[in-house]
């Protein structure tokens, strides 16, 4: 079993060489970004309901070879007003908005009884693109939680307490998409919830065929 690194070492105690804390500064602004390869939006040829993009980024990033491009990371605040974040899997797409699912005992679900604001956050590398969404949260009618639940692997059910298990919805006043460029002239698409449809504006680099 291997040891666990001192404190103020970061690295791998098996094979990446230890790095000080002192050296991260110089270390992370080594790193590469934008390392993907980014698409030109063409402005005249963007859907009108962000839902519909959805599907195509997402598509996309699975035929970019993204591996598990439907993990995402879910914003909730607490009754504390403390913000909290982690990875999840969407499970649903649809007029009715963004599914996920999870223990109503989690602390997602703790906090999204307190708070029902919440966001979720896609990033696809090869792309360079990211999508942020944001909303209020709702639970699914029961009868879902439970499909959801029954549609689990039996590994994945066990542990899971009768009526622990919810299926939640996320349904967006605000989606953006974001579309890096090497070049760094990035393209930041929004969609606005508006009198019932979808208000769009689009800024940084385009192509325009509209
Ligand atoms: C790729 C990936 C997918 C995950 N999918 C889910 C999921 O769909 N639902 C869930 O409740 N937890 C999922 N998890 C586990 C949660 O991120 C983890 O249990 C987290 O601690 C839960 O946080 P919470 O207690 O604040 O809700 C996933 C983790 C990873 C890394």
């Amino acid at each position: 079993m291997p040891s666990l690194p001192a404190h103020g070492i970061i690295g791998s105690v098996t094979s990446t060489p230890l790095t000080p804390l002192s050296r991260m500064r110089d270390w992370l602004r080594e790193q590469p970004t934008l390392t993907g390869s980014g698409r030109p939006i063409d402005d005249g040829a963007l859907p009108g309901d962000p839902g519909a993009l959805f599907v195509s980024w997402i598509r996309a990033a699975a035929e970019a070879g993204v591996a598990e491009p439907h993990a995402a990371t879910l914003a909730t605040v607490g009754a504390d007003g403390v913000p909290d974040a982690r990875t999840l899997i969407l499970k649903d797409l649809d007029e009715r908005g963004w599914a996920f699912a999870g223990p109503r005992s989690s602390g997602k679900g703790v906090q999204l009884a307190a708070h029902s604001a919440a966001a979720l956050n896609f990033w696809w590398q090869p792309l360079i693109r990211a999508v942020r969404v944001r909303g209020a949260v709702r639970e699914a009618p029961a009868a879902e939680s439970a499909a959801d639940l029954a549609a689990r692997s039996t590994a994945a059910r066990e542990g899971v307490a009768p009526g622990d298990w919810v299926l939640w919805r996320l349904q967006p006043t605000r989606v953006e998409f974001w579309q890096g460029a090497v070049d760094r002239r990035h393209t930041r698409i929004v969609y606005d919830a508006q009198d019932g449809g979808w208000s769009l504006s689009v800024s940084g680099a385009t192509t325009s065929t509209g």
